[in-house]
C-alpha cells in the first residue's frame, strides 16, 4: 500500500481541485435544460447575426459555437481552464466557425475587457462555481454596453433541500453553491441592472440527460463517455471522483425534486 508521500499528485487532489480538469479532458461540459435552456438565454438577451456576445466559462465552447454557426455573431468565449481553452479552439475549428470565435484564458471575476464592449454577456452553469459571485456578475455587467444584456442560466434549488442534498452536490460538482431564484435575482439587482426577468424551471433526470444529447449532438456525446470510461480506466483521479459521487440511481431521479434551473436576465 502506498503512503500519502508516494501518491501522485493526481492522486492526492480533492475532488474540487480535477473537477473541471476532468470535464475538460473527457470533453463534454454542460448545464441544466440543455439546448433549450441556451436557446431561451440566447432569446432573452436579444442576440443576433449583428450582436458581439461574451461567453464566460465556456467548457468546451458549445454554445460560443453554436452562436457563432447558428446566429452568425461574433463570440469571444472565456474560460479560468486552459485546457477548456484548447478544447474549444478544436471544437471552433471543427465546426468551421474559428474565424468568428475565439477563446482565451479569463477569470470571470476580473475580466481582461476594457468597459462596454459587448452587446451581450451570458454564462451557463458557471456562477454556482464562483467565490465571489457578485464581483462576477458586475464584471459581466461592466463589459456590456449601456442597453445591453446581461443573462446567465444556472442551477437553482426550486425546493428547499435537505442539508445532505447541498452538500453532496457541493463536494461532486467542484464546490459549486447554488442559490434560490430570489438569491440568483438579487444579484442582478444589486448590479444595477433594469427589466430584469428571473423564470426558473423543473427537470427530470430523463428530460435533461435528453437534452445534454441534443446540445453536443449524439456522437459527440457517445464519444466524450467512450473518453470519460478509458479515463477511468487510467486514472486514479478520475476513479476517486467517480467513487465520491456515486449515489443509488433512485437518489439520482429525487435529487430533481429540488434542482431545477432558473434564467436570470437583465439590462444595463
Ligand atoms: C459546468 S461548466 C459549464 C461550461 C459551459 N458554460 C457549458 O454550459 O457547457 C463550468 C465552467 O466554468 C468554468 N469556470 C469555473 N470558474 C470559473 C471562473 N472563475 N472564471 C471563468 N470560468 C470559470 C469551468 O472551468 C467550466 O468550464
Amino acid at each position: 500500500m502506498k503512503n500519502k508521500k508516494q501518491l501522485s499528485e493526481e492522486e492526492k487532489a480533492e475532488p474540487e481541485s480535477y473537477y473541471f480538469e476532468l470535464q475538460a479532458s473527457w470533453g463534454l461540459t454542460k448545464h441544466m435544460g440543455g439546448l433549450e435552456a441556451t436557446r431561451k438565454l440566447i432569446e432573452a438577451c436579444h442576440i443576433d447575426k449583428d450582436s458581439y456576445v461574451l461567453d464566460v466559462g465556456c467548457g468546451v465552447g458549445i454554445t460560443a459555437c453554436y452562436l457563432a454557426k447558428e446566429y452568425g455573431c461574433k463570440v469571444v468565449g472565456v474560460d479560468l481552464s486552459e485546457m477548456m481553452v484548447k478544447r474549444s479552439n478544436e471544437r471552433a475549428k471543427r465546426k468551421g466557425v474559428d474565424g468568428r470565435v475565439e477563446f482565451r484564458v479569463a477569470d470571470a471575476q476580473n475580466l481582461p475587457f476594457k468597459d462596454g464592449i459587448f452587446d451581450a454577456a451570458i454564462s451557463e452553469s458557471v456562477n454556482a462555481f464562483m467565490k465571489d459571485k457578485q464581483k462576477a456578475v458586475s464584471e459581466y455587467v461592466r463589459v456590456i454596453r449601456p442597453g445591453g444584456y446581461m443573462g446567465f442560466n444556472e442551477a437553482t434549488w426550486v425546493e428547499t433541500p435537505p442539508s445532505e442534498l447541498v452538500e453532496y452536490l457541493s463536494r461532486g460538482l467542484g464546490g459549486a453553491e447554488f442559490l434560490t431564484p430570489d438569491g440568483w435575482k438579487s444579484l442582478l439587482e444589486s448590479a444595477g441592472l433594469t427589466d430584469i426577468v428571473a423564470r426558473s424551471y423543473k427537470t427530470g433526470a430523463w428530460r435533461q440527460w435528453a437534452s445534454e444529447v441534443r446540445q453536443m449532438n449524439p456522437r459527440d456525446y457517445l464519444g466524450a463517455w467512450g473518453k470519460f470510461l478509458s479515463l477511468c480506466f487510467k486514472s486514479p483521479a478520475a476513479r476517486k471522483w467517480v467513487k465520491e459521487i456515486s449515489i443509488p440511481p433512485r437518489s439520482v431521479f429525487r435529487i430533481f425534486k429540488y434542482f431545477g434551473y432558473g434564467l436570470y436576465v437583465g439590462r444595463k
